[in-house]
């Protein structure tokens, strides 16, 4: 038998507290709220998505310049999302005609949009011409290829940074590594040369500025920083070379988080700090100009944190090896990740989260696949048809990889706004699910 020793407090919300032996975030209860909203449901604190955006200002006001945070929409971007983010005035990376139109809608200014991506349409490429976007990162040569040719008759063609592949194995999944030789991103320095003298060579085309990014949920800054040096010296080589005066420097996002409590600790403030401490360093060893705006553009370390993923336990089956099999109204659907990348998340009861615990559970999700499960192994105490349960660490990269396997209906997502829960986005509905589907006619 486990007593929980300790409730690991580092991966739940800011507002989440224990309270006569349950679990709330607030000041809601959260069995309420999983009663009155339904569940499969995610919840969202915003005081912990503001203190992770603290943390970050705090770390880059050791960079001398100016500098700006770009969140990295993938991560989860719904409309409401997108617009809280432009109040934040926070930079937006964007990766498809999808994440830009909702970057807009939701009122961020084009000037902050960053286009990425590794193989960008001619007709993504126009949209963001249109938009007057702050800057497409130009991934390969192709691509550039594509551009020159727009730019060819329109002179108003936004900002071109250019991505570098450094080279580096990122410590993380393969799935995550991205800047590697292998990998499908960026440009080598050779390529990146190349793409700098092409652009110097057309008068509508301008490089402001270097990116690179080499993989995500990442927690030995090393490489990073090594990444972020090679960013350095190419900016000092292109302007040893005259081929562009770099204004906008971004070492990526990536900065990982802990999901269990075996993960370890990551102080943000600090590892930025640190980040912009090194990126000094190294600006002013290979670099005799101003120094540009520094970017970072985390996805994960702002927003992860913040969610809850709530679901109702259903049946519990017995094993003969004395686990059980815990079956929950969510799964794969909402959260691919531990199928995935085979990640390991935590749980508690939301009626009795420090109980203590009589053996190992699987939680299991309601789809047709035994890859449909939410975690394979913890500890937990008794379990009853009808409880709740609460996963945390689940702000990033669920709903935005959503998808609605066997009919499943996509959760609803609700943020609290100091006391307020607003919603964020409904539940879906069957209506939803066949909205794009057009009826056969009776003449076949
Ligand atoms: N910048 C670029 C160019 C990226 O590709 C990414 C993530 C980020 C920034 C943000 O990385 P973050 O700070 O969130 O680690 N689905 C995976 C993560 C894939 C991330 C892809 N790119 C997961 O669930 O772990």
């Amino acid at each position: 038998m486990q007593q929980h020793a300790e409730f690991p407090w580092r991966l739940w919300p800011n507002r989440a507290a224990v309270r006569d032996g349950r679990l709330w975030l607030g000041e809601y209860n959260l069995i309420d709220l999983a009663h009155e909203l339904q569940t499969p449901l995610y919840l969202y604190d915003g005081e912990t998505f503001s203190a992770a955006v603290d943390a970050y200002r705090q770390g880059l006001a050791q960079w001398p310049g100016s500098s700006r945070i770009a969140y990295a929409a993938k991560a989860w971007l719904p409309l409401p999302f997108a617009q809280l983010l432009a109040r934040y005035n926070l930079d937006l990376d964007v990766v498809s005609a999808g994440e830009l139109g909702i970057a807009l809608a939701g009122g961020v200014q084009p000037e902050h949009i960053h286009l990425h991506g590794n193989n960008k349409s001619i007709g993504l490429l126009r949209e963001a011409v249109r938009a007057r976007i702050g800057a497409i990162v130009v991934d390969n040569l192709w691509e550039l290829d594509q551009i020159r040719q727009l730019a060819d008759d329109d002179e108003t063609i936004p900002d071109l940074w250019l991505r570098l592949n450094p080279a580096l194995l990122a410590p993380t999944h393969p799935y995550r590594q991205t800047g590697h030789s292998g990998s499908k991103f960026g440009l080598s320095r050779e390529e990146a040369l190349t793409a700098a003298q092409t652009i110097r060579n057309h008068p509508n085309l301008r490089l402001t500025g270097l990116h690179t990014h080499i993989g995500s949920q990442i927690f030995d800054l090393d490489p990073m920083l090594e990444a972020a040096t090679r960013l350095m010296e190419l900016a000092g080589e292109l302007h040893r070379r005259e081929l562009a005066t770099i204004r906008f420097i971004c070492p990526g996002g990536g900065l990982g988080a802990p999901y269990h409590p075996d993960d370890p600790p990551i102080d943000l403030a600090e590892a930025v700090e640190r980040t912009a401490h090194h990126c000094v360093a190294a600006w002013n060893r290979y670099n005799e100009s101003a120094h540009p705006t520094l970017i970072l553009e985390p996805g994960r370390s702002l927003i992860a944190r913040a969610g809850i993923a709530l679901y109702t336990v259903g049946s519990v089956r017995q094993l003969a090896d004395g686990k059980r099999i815990v079956a929950v109204d969510g799964g794969m659907a909402d959260n691919l990740r531990p199928a995935l990348y085979g990640v390991r998340y935590t749980a508690a009861l939301t009626g009795n989260p420090l109980g203590e615990t009589i053996g190992p559970a699987r939680i299991v999700g309601p789809l047709c696949e035994s890859g449909d499960f939410l975690i394979d192994e913890i500890a937990l105490p008794p379990v009853q048809p009808g409880d709740i349960l609460a996963i945390p660490m689940s702000g990033a990269y669920h709903l935005s990889m959503a998808s609605n396997y066997n009919g499943s209906y996509l959760p609803a997502a609700y943020w609290l706004h100091d006391d307020t829960l607003i919603p964020f986005q409904r539940r879906q509905t069957l209506a939803d699910l066949m909205q794009r589907d057009i009826p056969l006619s009776n003449e076949i």
